[in-house]
């Protein structure tokens, strides 16, 4: 809906009435369009403000409307008759105007926005392109260089950025909305012709050519399969080349694909996925909207390895006070220069004070006496964890909220340590922890909705994107990741090489193969954790690496590269090649694709051509169906959690929704039928066998993802 007051006698005043954000729905466009018409048709109004209500211009298309049956005017002649209008109209810009509301704005003849404004053509995360002529105007008013990188990432920008490109025409600390009509009257009489955008020829660089083909061959290298970022540099490509109205006629085929395409259909899931998974619930009942969190002023991090620095890092850069603790002397010192290096390095590009003074530093778990709450970080070793939680205990304030970054041990083993197991729960970063955006908050048996309240609002505040999570082992983000891992190994027993799965998986999407993967975070790490389960050792019999360990099938080939000291990156060696130790350029190795045919031939494996289809197949369904065994044992809420975390944590390509988003595309029957196939094939691989859940879901007619928590509840309520 929309508002129409007259101001000042002659300026007829616009407000687009729609909370929260005055989105561009079927009621707000008739309101424009009416309203429009009425400012035109008075004779005492010479000029028009349109401005959105609650100092918010407009958030874009109503994204509630995508997939339905459309109804109400359409935004591209809406814009246009703005544009078209005999009288000048002035975009009055609060808050934020981006995807459809800067295409309203671009329509118009003048933009005044606020300092603290923020604006931008969002629309390629959705999986589209601006498609109200906001990829045919953007370039011809700013330019094709920063009109490509605006809609290509989708990146807001602020409103000083806005006025250096022209975007905007001023802006101003005071009310937006009360110098637009000052400015409205201003220009009352001013000849309009050269202020309609569309009419604008697009000035282009000299080597225009040049810069499409360098920005295409960046933009398909990084969008990793995804088709909307590639679609936007043709739209531009177009306003470039060819005059607005076949630009236009282009700009709205690209949209009738990407529209359809099931990527859209992704990211829109995607999009409401991640607000899903702040509503957040808990087995006992309890839920976001009845557990209170409480306030932190002060925190703590114990342990500054990799994990701890980061977390200190994103700590201290949200504003919260840090005691930062560390007891051996010498690392102290290496984390307080990595610390303030860090720190250093973001406020340069913030353009802010490194927050240095928000940190300080000992060498005595005492010192975090006073903390609200506290982080710990130590070494992936539940003995030492549990000393250390202990001696928290001791020391912190009862009231003090007792976290652990562990990857994946048990959350209640900790909490039994302390005084009040109620205020611990499990706060697991990814690494670098100041810039993964993934929080998987693990709540224990124990875990009070309190203590998983404030480690949610916590995340929040530091910019994080939290799930929270039942406890076990690995939580969801690892506990899935491992019949993934163990499906790569099995896959180079069988006759795969290293190279062949990351290619295949790479060009699904993820942003790194497994392989490569091991090889950055160290295949030294799960080899750890392996011996102190009691895996990567030798038959006792033979001295062999067995490859059946309880009944279950198990590859060695992880831990007897560990045993050659080929930890990855950090040693130069491991599933493949590097120049030198800390390289990052993989080489595939011929050193291993020996060893595998050696490690092959003694142990009697036949190796037989493994294609794409079984490749992805075998990865991606036994994780797939890890992800509905966590959803059975209600370890994640819904299927949007574990998307969230896959997309957030592990790389998993956005513009395919998730694993489970992803399984629900595929087809469950199909994931099905391929899961019985391989299981038969494989009896020795329990992560292969289908799951209950899976089956019921598929029994219930396939639903749509959306209705799968109504299958969930029911499963849950028979177990
Ligand atoms: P790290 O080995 O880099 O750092 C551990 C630090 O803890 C060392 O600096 C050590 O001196 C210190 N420390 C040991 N005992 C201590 C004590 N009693 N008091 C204070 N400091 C002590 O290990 P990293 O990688 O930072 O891992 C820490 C935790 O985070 C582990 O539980 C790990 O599983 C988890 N984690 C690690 C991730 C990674 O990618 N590295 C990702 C997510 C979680």
């Amino acid at each position: 809906m929309a508002q129409y007051t007259r101001v000042s006698g002659s300026v007829g005043l616009i407000t687009l009435q729609s909370p929260p954000v005055n989105a561009l729905s079927a009621a707000v466009r008739q309101g424009i369009v009416d309203l429009m018409q009425r400012a035109l048709s008075e004779p005492e109004v010479k000029s028009v403000v349109i401005c959105g209500q609650n100092g918010i211009f407009c958030g874009g298309a109503d994204i509630k409307e995508f997939g339905g049956q459309m109804s109400g005017p359409p935004l591209i002649p809406m814009i246009h008759a703005i544009e078209a209008a005999s009288k000048p109209v002035v975009a009055a810009i609060e808050g934020i105007a981006l995807g459809g509301g800067l295409e309203l704005a671009l329509g118009c003849h003048y933009r005044i926005a606020h300092s603290k404004a923020r604006v931008g053509l969002p629309e390629v995360t959705l999986g589209l392109l601006p498609g109200a002529g906001g990829s045919q105007r953007l370039p011809r008013l700013i330019g094709v260089p920063a009109a490509l990188d605006l809609i290509t990432t989708g990146r807001h920008v602020t409103a000083a950025e806005a006025l250096k490109f022209g975007l905007v025409d001023q802006i101003t600390d005071h009310n937006t909305v009360n110098v637009a009509v000052k400015f409205a009257q201003r220009v009352a009489d001013q000849p309009l012709d050269a202020r309609r955008i569309s009419t604008y020829p697009c000035l282009c660089p000299s080597d225009v050519a040049v810069l499409f083909e360098e920005v295409m061959q960046r933009v398909r290298r990084t969008a990793r399969g995804a088709i909307a970022p590639i679609a936007c540099v043709q739209a531009v490509r177009a306003a470039a080349t060819l005059p607005y109205n076949q630009g236009m006629e282009r700009e709205r085929e690209l949209m009738a694909t990407l529209f359809t395409s099931g990527q859209a259909r992704a990211l829109q899931y995607f999009f409401f996925a991640q607000r899903a998974v702040g509503r957040w619930s808990m087995p006992s009942g309890a839920r976001w909207d009845t557990s209170k969190p409480r306030p932190v002023h002060k925190a703590a991090v114990i342990g500054l390895g990799t994990m701890g620095r980061g977390i200190t890092v994103a700590l201290a850069q949200a504003g919260f006070s840090v005691v930062a603790v560390e007891t051996q002397e010498k690392q102290l010192m290496e984390a307080k220069q990595k610390i303030s290096g860090m720190l250093e390095r973001g406020a340069k590009r913030r353009g802010v004070a490194p927050a240095l003074d928000k940190i300080n530093y000992g060498r005595n778990i005492q010192s975090v006496a006073d903390a609200d709450l506290v982080i710990e970080a130590v070494f992936e070793d539940m003995a030492l964890k549990k000393k250390v939680f202990q001696q928290l205990s001791a020391v912190c304030k009862p009231s003090t909220f007792l976290c652990s970054n562990t990857s994946g041990l048990d959350i209640d083993q900790l909490a039994c340590q302390t005084r009040n197991p109620e205020l611990v729960v499990g706060m697991h970063f990814f690494a670098p922890a100041h810039v993964m955006k993934l929080l998987e908050v693990v709540y224990g048996p124990k875990s009070s909705p309190l203590a998983v309240a404030t480690a949610m609002q916590l995340g929040k505040k530091i910019g994080k994107v939290s799930v929270a999570v039942g406890n076990c082992r690995g939580f969801v983000g690892n506990r899935m990741l491992k019949p993934y891992l163990e499906q790569a190994l099995f896959l180079l027993e069988e006759g795969a090489t290293p190279e062949f799965v990351d290619q295949v998986l790479e060009e699904f999407g993820f942003a790194m193969g497994v392989f490569r993967m091991s090889d950055l975070s160290g295949l030294d790490v799960g080899w750890k954790v392996r011996m102190a389960d009691g895996l990567a050792m030798p038959d006792p019999t033979t001295g062999q690496p067995t490859r059946l360990r309880q009944g279950r099938r198990y590859s060695p080939l992880g831990d007897l590269l560990c045993e050659q000291g080929r930890f990855g990156q950090k040693t130069g060696r491991g599933w493949y090649q590097y120049d030198k130790p800390g390289s990052q350029v993989a080489k595939p190795d011929p050193w291993l694709h020996s060893f595998l045919d050696e490690y092959r031939a003694r142990h009697a494996l036949v190796a037989h051509r493994i294609d794409h289809q079984e490749v992805l197949e075998r990865c991606l369904y036994s994780m797939i169906n890890e992800g509905f065994r966590i959803l059975e044992d209600g370890i994640a809420a819904g299927p949007e959690d574990i998307d969230v975390i896959y997309v957030f944590g592990y790389s998993w390509p956005r513009h395919r929704g998730g694993p489970m988003f992803y399984a629900a595309t595929v087809g469950l029957n199909k994931v099905l039928e391929r899961l019985e196939h391989y299981y038969q094939a494989h009896p020795d691989v329990p992560s292969l066998q289908p799951c209950h859940l899976l089956r019921k879901l598929v029994a219930s007619g396939s639903p749509p993802i959306q209705k799968w928590r109504e299958v969930i509840k029911k499963v849950r309520s028979q177990l």
